[in-house]
């Protein structure tokens, strides 16, 4: 497994939104599997955002790069190195 893929695994795996508990794989969960496209659709589905709030920008940041991710599968393109930090 190269160091890519490791720290993939390991970023789905950290917490996205402390205050409802959330990583990754859950907002990931949301978009890819109950096809949340906003921000709204995510704390809908999720909780993500509906606590303190602080986790806004990152849980946007999380949901445009999955999106780009889904455009670039969808159309044979590679995907994009973008990243959260
Ligand atoms: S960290 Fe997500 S709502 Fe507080």
């Amino acid at each position: 497994m190269n160091s890519d893929n490791v720290n993939s695994r390991r970023r789905r795996r950290e917490l996205v939104c402390f205050c409802c508990g959330l990583t990754e794989a859950h907002i990931r969960a949301a978009v890819e599997n109950r096809k949340a496209r906003t921000l709204r659709d995510v704390a809908f589905m999720t909780g993500a955002t509906t606590g303190c709030g602080g986790c806004e920008s990152d849980v946007e940041l999380l949901l445009a790069r999955i999106k780009l991710e889904q455009r670039d599968l969808n159309s044979g393109q590679l995907q994009l190195p973008l990243r959260l930090e």
